[in-house]
């Protein structure tokens, strides 16, 4: 029998990483974030009979252990960016930019181009007028959060602001890469921007914002970890808290509202509105409970 020390246990934790890796759509993910993943979900018994098996990739438990985190990691992180032409996309725009003092139909255009490469903003692209008018009619900021961002930055020709200030988050270090060119680029519009890494569930410190946006992500860190919302809730310092969550599952399924439960306890002065496959719950910061 094999003595299951923590040594033994790294080992097998990490030959399920690399099996987890393999997989183009998560081979970027770091280490230690599928470790943790590892870690929480998968319990010490099946951990055991993989250690146990002479062969442990073919044993019943590690095959269940990788399917159940790559459906995770699925949800969570690998199926958003759909596009490959964002470089290009990110040059044209550079040259229109450079010919242009307004953001014009041209520079407009581009930037609908990038918001089809990512699964989120795709799906709001319609939308975007008719949502910040209704966020900015509350206040209008003079600087925005936007936590775990994707690519909604890039909607910045539609909020009709004059000037922000916009810190973008994100877990996927090429989205952080990707937006700090396109905010090198927009600061000739004065969209001050600056994008940085962070994992939501590991969070120090927080700037201070006018508003902060939290779009369609707190449903799958809360799969991740139970309690990651109201913790994250609790460290953010903005006064209107923007939260959206999908109606709808990616493959276009009806999600229940009522599975939002656990979310309305968390929050009590709040409006709401929706629009086709997103609810915006728009939260005053000073009454969470
Ligand atoms: C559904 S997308 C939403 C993107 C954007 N907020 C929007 O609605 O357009 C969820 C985002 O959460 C990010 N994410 C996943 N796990 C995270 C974590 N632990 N910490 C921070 N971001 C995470 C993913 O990289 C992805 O960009």
């Amino acid at each position: 029998m094999v003595r299951f020390t923590e040594k033994y246990k790294k080992e097998k934790i990490n030959l399920l990483i690399s099996y987890i890796k393999n997989k183009k759509e998560f081979s970027e993910i770091e280490d230690e974030f599928i470790a943790e993943l590892l870690y929480n979900k998968i319990n010490d018994k099946d951990l055991i009979k993989i250690a146990e098996h002479s062969k442990p990739e073919k044993s019943k438990e590690f095959k269940k252990s990788l399917k159940l985190i790559r459906k995770i990691l699925h949800e969570v992180h690998g199926v958003f960016n759909i596009g490959k032409n964002r470089v290009k996309l990110l040059k044209e725009l550079e040259n229109e930019i450079e010919k242009s003092d307004i953001i014009n139909e041209k520079i407009k255009n581009i930037h609908l181009e990038l918001l089809k490469t990512h699964k989120s903003t795709i799906e709001r692209i319609n939308n975007y007028e008719m949502i910040y008018n209704k966020i900015f009619s509350i206040l209008t900021p003079e600087s925005i959060l936007d936590l775990s961002s994707g690519l909604n930055p890039i909607s910045f020709p539609w909020m009709n602001l004059d000037k922000v200030d916009y810190i973008a988050t994100e877990l996927n270090d090429n989205d952080v890469k990707f937006l700090n060119k396109y905010f090198s680029l927009m600061r000739k519009f004065r969209l001050n921007g600056k994008a940085i890494n962070m994992n939501l569930l590991k969070i120090k410190k927080l700037p201070k914002t006018d508003i902060c946006f939290i779009f369609k992500t707190l449903d799958s860190l809360e799969t991740l970890k139970r309690g990651a919302t109201k913790d994250i809730l609790s460290k953010i310092k903005s006064k209107i808290i923007v939260i959206s969550f999908p109606t709808k599952t990616l493959s276009g399924k009806n999600l229940s509202k009522r599975r939002l439960a656990w979310f309305n306890r968390l929050i009590s002065d709040y409006s709401t509105f929706e629009i086709e496959n997103e609810i915006f719950y728009i939260v005053n910061k000073t009454k969470l409970y």
